[in-house]
């Protein structure tokens, strides 16, 4: 009886160990991928600031990272503290993707068909960041000598660990809050994109940059 106990609990665990059960529907090649490509290929891609996630065998080994990256929002890395600046491009899963990422992950992750694989995606267009040429590098306090436009704001970089608030004092004393890092980690090196741009007049006082830091100012129109 015992014997016979053993054998069949030898037999239910051996299938689990030469692959995984699989328990949902959710495939890399159909769900997964797409919500790859919108909100983490921009850095995990070949040549990207981190390790490519771009197809099934990159991805497969990371599968409970992901998902716990995911779930703690530590994933996509955005940085920026809420209700200080008003930004347009934070790129957070929504609920549902959080919940396709999960399932897939519980469910086996498995890979899908070949047929359901999207459109590789377009290689991004070199980042605005890089075409304009007006841009502001500034290191340390600043006063504006010309007005500018500021649609974007740049942690290009910054010592790791460091914590900084970035503000806008304006002429007429008004300050505008623009970014609130606490710390910054090199994940958060990216465009913070203003919702609306910012009209910043001559002598306009940029404060709150750490000594030795690059933050780059974009302008817009
Ligand atoms: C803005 C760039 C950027 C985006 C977008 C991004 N990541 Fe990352 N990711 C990084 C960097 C840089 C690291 C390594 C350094 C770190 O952990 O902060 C990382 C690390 C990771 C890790 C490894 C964490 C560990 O265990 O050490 C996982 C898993 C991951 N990312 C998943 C994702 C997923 C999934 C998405 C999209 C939902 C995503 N990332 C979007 C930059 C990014």
């Amino acid at each position: 009886m015992r014997q016979k106990a053993f054998i069949i609990a030898f037999l239910a665990v051996l299938p689990a160990s030469s692959h995984d059960v699989i328990t949902t529907k959710i495939t890399f090649n159909r769900e997964i991928i797409r919500i790859i490509q919108a909100r983490c290929a921009s850095c995990h891609k070949p040549g990207g600031s981190s390790f490519p996630l771009l197809t099934y065998d990159e991805a497969r080994p990371w599968a409970k990272a992901i998902q716990e990256e995911v779930l703690e929002r530590r994933m996509p890395p955005w940085g920026a503290i809420k209700g200080f600046g008003d930004f347009r491009n934070d790129q957070a899963l929504t609920p549902e993707q959080m919940e396709l990422v999960a399932d897939w992950v519980e469910g086996g992750a498995p890979e899908g068909e070949p047929g359901d694989l999207p459109q590789p995606a377009k290689p991004a267009p070199a980042s605005a960041a890089e075409k304009m040429g007006a841009a502001l590098t500034l290191s340390g306090d600043t006063n504006l000598l010309r007005p500018m436009v500021l649609a974007g704001i740049f942690p290009k970089k910054v010592d790791p660990k460091a914590t900084f608030q970035v503000t806008a004092e304006l002429p007429d004393g008004r300050i505008e809050p623009l970014l609130w890092l606490q710390p910054f980690k090199p994940a958060y090196a990216h465009v913070f994109w203003f919702r609306t741009p910012l009209r910043l007049p001559r002598g306009t006082a940029i404060r709150g940059i750490p000594a030795g830091a690059a933050i780059v100012l974009l302008p817009g129109q």
